[in-house]
Formats: C-alpha cells, sequence, structure tokens
C-alpha cells in the first residue's frame, strides 16, 4: 500500500497522521485541513522529525476548501481517515454533535468518493456510529469499505482500567466492548480475561461494574478534565492500527464499528462488533459468543443505533 489520507488536522488527525508516518509502511501520509496553512505546517514538522524517529513515509499537508477545493491530493489514497468535525464540549453527548458534524462528514465523503474511490473509509468523528452509516450513504462505497473506529478505542480504555486494578501488564489483559460508541455501549465481560482467566474470578461483580461504567464515560472523563477537546492519544493509535490493519491485509480482528446485516439476528445497520480486516475493509463480522444478557444488550444497542442512522439519511 502506498498512500493513506488524514483528513482534518486537529489533534486527533495530527496525532493519527504522525502515528501512521512513524510504522513506516506507507509512502505518503496526506493530512488535510481547511485552516489554511495548517496541514502543511504539521507535515513539514514531522517530515523533520523522520531523520531522528527513523521512518522513511512523507506526510504531505494541503489545505482544502469547503467546496472540495484541494481534494485532488488524495487521488489513489488505499485508506482515507476521516477525523472531521467538533469535538464535544463539557457535559456534552457524543449525540449533541449529530447535526453540526453531519454537514461536515456529508461533503468530506463526497470529495473522497471522488477523488478516491477504491479507498477503505475509516471514520471517527462522532456520533460516531451514525456519522459512519452517513460516510457510506454520501460516499456510496461499498458498506465494507467504509467502517468506524470505537471499539478499539472502548475495549483499550477497559483493559487499561482493569490493569490498573490489578496491578498487572496491560499486554496480559484481553478485554471487548461491542455495541454504540455511546450510551449504548456494551462491555462484554465474558470476553475479559487477565493471563487467560476469566475477569470474574479476579475481580468482585461490583468492581467490573465499576469498571464497565467508567469505560462507557471513558470519553466524556477525559473531556471534563481537558474542558476543551476530547481525547486523541488514544483514539489516534486506535484508528492507526485500524488502517495499518487494512495494508497489512492479514485479517487482524479488531472491535469495530461496520456494517451488519444478519449477524446476530440484526439486521442492516452500522455496530460495533468484532470484524476481521482486509485491503477490502470488513472481510466478514466475526459472531463472538455472548452471554443472554449481553446479545440483548447488543440489541438494544442496535435498534438505538438504527433510529439515529436514520435520521442522518435526510441530513
Ligand atoms: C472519545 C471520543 C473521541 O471517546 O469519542 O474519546
Amino acid at each position: 500500500m502506498s498512500k493513506v489520507t488524514v483528513v482534518g488536522a486537529g489533534f486527533y488527525g495530527s496525532t493519527t497522521a504522525q502515528r501512521l508516518a512513524e510504522y513506516d509502511v506507507f509512502e505518503t501520509v496526506v493530512l488535510t485541513d481547511i485552516v489554511e496553512g495548517k496541514p502543511e505546517g504539521l507535515a513539514l514538522d514531522m517530515n523533520q522529525s523522520r531523520p531522528i524517529e527513523g521512518f522513511e513515509t512523507t506526510v504531505v499537508g494541503v489545505t482544502t476548501g469547503t467546496d472540495g477545493s484541494g481534494y485532488e491530493a488524495i487521488e489513489g489514497s488505499d485508506v482515507v481517515v476521516i477525523t472531521a468535525g467538533f469535538p464535544r464540549k463539557p457535559g456534552m453527548l457524543r449525540m449533541d454533535l449529530l447535526e453540526k458534524n453531519a454537514g461536515i462528514v456529508r461533503p468530506v465523503s463526497e470529495s473522497v468518493a471522488r477523488y478516491a474511490p477504491d479507498a477503505v473509509i475509516i471514520v471517527v468523528t462522532n456520533p460516531l456510529d451514525e456519522m459512519t452509516a452517513l460516510a457510506q450513504l454520501a460516499s456510496g462505497l461499498p458498506k465494507n469499505r467504509v467502517l468506524g473506529q470505537a471499539g478499539m478505542l472502548d475495549t483499550a480504555r477497559f483493559s487499561n482500567f482493569v490493569a490498573t486494578e490489578l496491578g498487572v501488564p496491560v499486554g496480559s489483559v484481553r478485554t471487548l466492548t461491542l455495541g454504540s460508541h455511546g450510551e449504548t455501549m456494551v462491555p462484554v465481560p465474558s470476553a475479559c480475561t487477565v493471563d487467560g482467566r476469566p475477569l470474574a474470578e479476579l475481580l468482585p461483580a461490583e468492581k467490573v461494574d465499576e469498571l464497565v461504567t467508567r469505560t462507557r464515560n471513558g470519553g466524556a472523563e477525559i473531556v471534563a478534565l481537558l474542558k476543551t477537546g476530547s481525547a486523541y492519544y488514544a483514539p489516534s493509535a486506535a484508528a492507526a492500527r485500524m488502517a495499518k490493519a487494512v495494508a497489512d491485509d492479514a485479517g487482524a480482528v479488531m472491535p469495530v464499528c461496520a456494517w451488519v446485516d444478519g449477524e446476530f439476528g440484526i439486521e442492516g445497520v452500522y455496530l460495533g462488533v468484532e470484524a476481521e480486516i482486509g485491503r477490502d475493509g470488513v472481510r466478514r463480522v466475526v459472531q463472538t459468543p455472548l452471554t443472554e444478557a449481553e446479545t440483548a444488550a447488543l440489541h438494544e444497542a442496535a435498534q438505538a443505533v438504527r433510529a439515529k442512522q436514520a435520521d442522518v439519511a435526510g441530513m
């Protein structure tokens, strides 16, 4: 693979571009923004870190217009990560960004389809599940080639909390969250292990519930502390790993926002599930074994998200 584009050079976009460049697997990372000079300046700065960090990928910064001008630069991209949009302010729900960010994600997706129709699109703009659905509608790309980043991030937060609570290496912890990147997030304690041992054997149920709640509110906790802007180190790590999984084409299984149609008995909705990722995006949705309660929660999440995704069609 040779080219990956990151649309939006805020903290989320620029750290994603930096991580992608440092992986040194793409020839070019294109970073775009509508703020004149910002992507060019950040690209120059990142390129100057190449001799120190030792990577050959070059970063190209491009100012784009809201009319779609400048998007020629993304031509031939294998992957496009859409980060453009407003972050939350303290006290806001991700859903409060729906209309404002729909007005950004729709034209961006149209421009991406125009210049990089063969790309895999990874959406990170909030509200995540709805913006992923909108990016697919507006771009017209096949559903397997449009996915969203959320489960990787929520799962990483959950794992970090568990590792910290137990005082064990984060590498020994496996957790999982499915469902929406929002109120109906579905942490899956039955799939959580530490060195292969079920989490339920290591922590009392109330403690697991506490960590589940903290995970569900993980983004808001950081927004409240930062006061302006939202998290970006863990989110960018998640998005960049997804883009790398597309480039690697090895079928890595990750929790992502993918089109679900029939799996788990759920029809036609973008939802957080585990999926096998490759060059064409989602190869297949993995039907993770779930308890009855977890399955019910996933269905509930699907219903909530489906209603909102229907709304974005007209935005
Ligand atoms: C978060 C935002 C990026 O969860 O959705 O931090």
